[in-house]
């Protein structure tokens, strides 16, 4: 029979190759000395929320929010990217990878979207990272009985340099969010009045788009580059 420290020893290897699994090899932001107070925890909430929404000053908040080297994963945000594309910076990505790998490219991708509401439903904390559940339900907005969307959002945190705004960075997010609601949304609206390309990655059929609403005169509402508000993030 294993002695208890044999299974101690095993339970801590086994722990904490799980731990550094999702940090690509990089552990060192975890366990940084720091631990997020309940206030810490939502502030990083508030300051994404701020982003996603695009309020006024949303690029100075950005630059003192996310890491120089912010990165975002969210095969929902890629498949409305691919299947939605609107705006300049709306380039096809394989679903698996990252929305965007640094600040700038969130910055410029977050600075096509529409501001959309963002209701936050839940928050979860550990030392270094937050978790919250949102919602939001202005999509679009030329129609009626818009589908809300709810998401997932997890927040991993770095600390910020001294004499930063905000004492802590995000690094790293992973956001899902309910893409077929927002795509539908986006077909009733008439913003992507062709459907899906059929040869796109996704395999969704093109929805009948027959009107329902005149086709939208501009992007305004649609994701582009990155999906509007796609809590990119
Ligand atoms: C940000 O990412 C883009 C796209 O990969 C790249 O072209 C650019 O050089 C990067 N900028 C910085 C500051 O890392």
């Amino acid at each position: 029979m294993p002695s208890f420290s044999t299974l101690f020893t095993t339970g801590l290897l086994a722990a904490s190759s799980v731990l550094a699994a999702p940090f690509n090899g990089n552990v060192d932001k975890r366990s940084a000395g720091y631990c997020l107070s309940d206030a810490d925890a939502q502030q990083v909430a508030t300051n994404y929320a701020n982003l996603i929404q695009l309020v006024s000053g949303w690029e100075d908040i950005a630059n003192a929010a996310l890491s120089e080297q912010f990165t975002d994963y969210s095969e929902s945000v890629n498949t409305l990217i691919d299947s939605c594309p609107q705006g300049s910076k709306a380039l096809t990505l394989p679903l698996l990878s990252a929305s965007f790998t640094n600040r700038t490219t969130f910055i410029g991708g977050q600075g096509q979207q529409a501001p959309i509401n963002f209701n936050q439903l839940n928050i979860w904390h550990s030392c270094d990272t937050v978790v919250i559940r949102w919602e939001t339900t202005n999509t679009v907005t030329n129609i009626t009985n818009v589908r809300p969307v709810v998401g997932m959002i997890t927040l991993e945190t770095c600390p910020a340099p001294a004499g930063n705004a905000y004492p802590y960075y995000i690094d790293t997010v992973y956001s899902e969010f309910d893409a077929g609601a927002w795509l539908q949304n986006l077909y009733d609206a008439g913003i992507c009045p062709n459907g899906i390309d059929p040869a796109s990655s996704t395999g969704i059929t093109s929805p009948d788009t027959s009107a329902q609403g005149s086709p939208a005169s501009s992007a305004a509402a649609a994701p582009s580059g990155t999906p509007s508000g796609a809590p990119s993030s």
